[in-house]
């Protein structure tokens, strides 16, 4: 159940406010309109893949800022909108074989959070071992100078998740969205154009 002091604070939040304005299904969709809006790399990318997309908030960002690329969407819950570009698949994406598919994508975005202890330590951990996860398949599911940005918490494991980015993107950053609250240790990294081995 959700404390008094969410629910009052979710109350009060001026972008909750603005997404129901605008008909935003949460508070979520600003943090990549904000990315979008200093990168510009969505209305580039023709094939993107969304891991941990619903309800859908980051979708309606996609659907918005580039009319034609295909969205592959991974969740264990439901998401909230459909779209004929929109191919959905309701599972843990670490169950799925991405290395037997071929589509490779220009975009591959991740907004995925296990479920959190409260314990920023080991939520911490448990972020980077899925960044980790994703990393591993970079090879059998990145274009070449394809982009990856993902949401982490903030820790130790950040360093080795970089060392590891750098091998293999040409630029590695940070970026913080205003949109994301300030005391949230949530930070997004944004790694550009992918070196595929030739
Ligand atoms: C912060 S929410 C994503 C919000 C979404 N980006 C939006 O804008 O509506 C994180 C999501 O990660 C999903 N998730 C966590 N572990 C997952 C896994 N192993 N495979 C797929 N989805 C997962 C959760 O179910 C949850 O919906």
């Amino acid at each position: 159940m959700k404390s008094k002091t969410w629910v009052l604070r979710h109350k009060n939040d001026q972008f909750v406010k603005r997404a129901k304005q605008l008909g935003y299904i949460n508070r979520a969709a600003f943090k990549l309109e904000e990315i979008e809006k200093k990168y510009g790399i969505i209305k580039k990318s023709k094939d993107i893949l969304e891991l941990g997309s619903s309800p859908g908030g980051w979708t309606q960002v996609i659907i918005n800022s580039n009319i034609s690329s295909n969205i592959t969407c991974f969740d264990l819950l439901d998401m909230k909108i459909k779209n004929n570009r929109i191919n959905f698949f309701k599972k843990d994406f670490l169950s799925y074989n991405f290395k037997n598919q071929n589509v490779r994508f220009d975009l591959i975005l991740s907004d995925l959070a296990p479920n959190t202890t409260g314990h920023k330590s080991t939520d911490h951990l448990k972020i980077s071992q899925m960044i980790f996860e994703i990393i591993n398949i970079l090879d059998s599911t990145i274009k070449n100078k394809g982009w990856f940005i993902f949401k982490i918490w903030k820790g130790e494991e950040e360093k080795e998740i970089i060392k590891k980015l750098k091998l293999v993107f040409n630029k590695v950053e940070y970026f913080k969205p205003k949109s994301s609250r300030q005391e949230s240790s949530e930070i997004f990294i944004i790694a550009i154009e992918y070196q595929a081995y030739e």
